[in-house]
C-alpha cells in the first residue's frame, strides 16, 4: 500500500500485530473470523509479552484505555446474531473501536457507510449502475452493492457509522437485513436474494450529543446490543493518550518534535475537569455545552505543536495553547467563554500561585480569552 496515504486503516497500520497474533493465536475462532476472540481481545487492549514473528519480536500495543470488560462484551456480540451499537459522548473513540475490531476480526475495517441526513436507502442496499442497466437490464453485473451487500456476501463485518444521523425509515431498511440475514433484491427475480455468510454483523455509533439526531425506533433498537463509551475517567490515563496521539500525528504530518508532557498535564488537566465539572481540589466548576472530549484535546496539542514548529521555532507556548483551546470550546455558545474564564481565574490562578512553572504562563495566557 502508498506509504503516503494521509490516515491508513488500522489493518495496515497494526499490519505486524496482527500477523503476529494470527500466527500464534491458538484460540477457538466463530465461523469466518480470521483471530479469535481472545486474540482479538489481545489486540485492542495489548499484552506485556512481545510475540515472535520471523525473528523479530512484536509488542502488542494497548490501543484503548478505559473499560476492558466493554471489550470483551463487543466481541461476543459481534460472534452472535445481534449486531453491535456503540454509543456515547462524541470523542470517546467508538470510531477507533469499530475499526479496531472489524481490522481484526475480518482484516477489513473499510467496509463502511456514513451516516448523514442525505443517506438513502439505495446507500444502505444496492444501487444500479445505469449505463449497464440500460445495456443489460437488471442484472447481477448491473448491481453496485453497498458495504452491507458486501458484508453480507462475503461473511465480513459492515461498519454504521453514526447511524441517527440517517433518515428514521432508511435506518428501518436494515431491521430485515439484521433479524432475517437476508437481502432481496425484487428486480432479479428469483435469483434475487442474498444470504448472509457467516462471518457477517455490523458495527453502528450513534453520538448522543449532536444535534439533528433521528430517533431510532424499538423495533431497530432490539436488532442490536447497546454498549456505551464513557469518556476516561482517569486523568493520568488522559494524559498518555494525549501524548501518545500527539506524537502519532506529528510523526504522520512529518514533524520531527518532542511532546511536552507539562503542556500535555495542564491541557489534559483543563479538558478533564471542565468536563466533570469539578477540579482535583473539589471546586465546582460549570460544566460547558462543548465537548470537552480527549479528541479534541489532542487536536488542541497537535495544532499547538504545529504553530511552534512552523512559527515559533520549535517551542510549544501557553499562548498558542489558550488560543487553540479557544476554537475548541467556543462552538457551541457564547456562555461558554465565560465557563473557560472562570476556569482560569479559579484554577488556572491558584495553580500558577502553588505550583509556578507552566501553570504561571498558562495563567497569563488568559489575555486571549476576551
Ligand atoms: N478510551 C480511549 N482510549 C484510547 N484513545 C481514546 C480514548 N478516548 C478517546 N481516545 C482518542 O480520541 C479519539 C476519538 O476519536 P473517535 O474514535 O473518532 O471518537 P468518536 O467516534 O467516539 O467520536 C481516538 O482516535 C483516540 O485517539
Ligand atoms: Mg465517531
Amino acid at each position: 500500500m502508498n506509504a503516503k496515504i494521509i490516515k491508513p486503516p488500522a489493518e495496515e497500520l497494526y499490519k505486524k500485530e496482527l500477523l503476529a497474533l494470527e500466527k500464534h493465536d491458538k484460540g477457538p475462532k466463530p465461523l469466518n473470523w480470521r483471530l479469535s476472540p481472545k486474540a482479538v481481545r489481545t489486540f485492542i487492549l495489548g499484552s506485556d509479552e512481545p510475540l515472535e514473528i520471523e525473528g523479530e519480536e512484536i509488542y502488542i500495543k494497548k490501543k484503548f484505555y478505559g473499560d476492558d470488560a466493554l471489550i470483551e462484551r463487543c466481541i461476543v456480540t459481534l460472534a452472535g446474531n445481534r449486531g453491535l451499537m456503540l454509543v456515547g459522548e462524541p470523542g470517546t473513540a467508538k470510531t477507533m473501536l469499530s475499526e479496531l475490531l472489524t481490522a481484526a476480526i475480518c482484516g477489513i475495517s473499510t467496509n463502511t457507510i456514513q451516516g448523514t441526513a442525505g443517506t438513502t436507502e439505495d446507500m444502505i442496499k444496492y444501487s444500479w449502475n445505469y449505463a449497464m442497466l440500460l445495456a443489460k437490464g437488471p442484472s447481477k453485473e448491473a448491481l453496485v452493492p453497498s458495504p452491507l451487500y458486501t458484508g453480507m456476501e462475503n461473511g465480513i463485518i459492515t461498519r454504521l457509522e453514526e447511524i441517527t444521523r440517517c433518515p428514521s425509515e432508511v435506518q428501518d431498511s436494515l431491521i430485515s437485513m439484521l433479524s432475517d440475514k437476508v437481502l432481496n433484491i425484487p428486480e432479479l427475480g428469483k435469483d434475487g436474494v442474498v444470504f448472509a455468510s457467516p462471518g457477517f454483523n455490523v458495527i453502528a455509533t450513534a453520538n448522543i450529543r449532536d444535534k439533528g439526531v433521528n430517533e431510532m425506533s424499538s423495533a431497530l433498537k432490539r436488532r442490536f446490543n447497546f454498549e456505551t463509551v464513557f469518556p476516561i475517567k482517569d486523568l493520568s490515563l488522559e494524559v498518555e493518550i494525549i501524548e501518545n496521539e500527539s506524537r502519532k500525528l506529528l510523526k504522520q504530518a512529518d514533524i520531527d518534535m518532542e511532546i511536552d508532557r507539562d503542556a500535555v498535564k495542564i491541557l489534559a488537566s483543563t479538558f478533564h475537569e471542565l468536563r466533570e465539572g469539578i477540579t482535583v481540589e473539589g471546586h465546582r466548576l460549570d460544566k460547558p455545552e462543548a465537548v470537552m472530549s480527549t479528541a479534541e484535546a489532542v487536536s488542541v496539542y497537535f495544532q499547538s505543536a504545529m504553530s511552534a514548529y512552523y512559527y515559533d521555532g520549535g517551542d510549544i507556548s501557553m499562548d498558542r495553547v489558550v488560543q487553540n483551546i479557544l476554537g475548541a470550546v467556543i462552538k457551541e455558545s457564547r456562555e461558554d467563554l465565560n465557563k473557560l474564564k472562570n476556569y482560569f481565574t479559579i484554577v488556572a490562578k491558584q495553580r500558577s500561585t502553588k505550583e509556578g512553572g507552566l501553570w504561571t504562563n498558562y495563567y497569563s495566557a488568559k489575555k486571549w480569552i476576551k
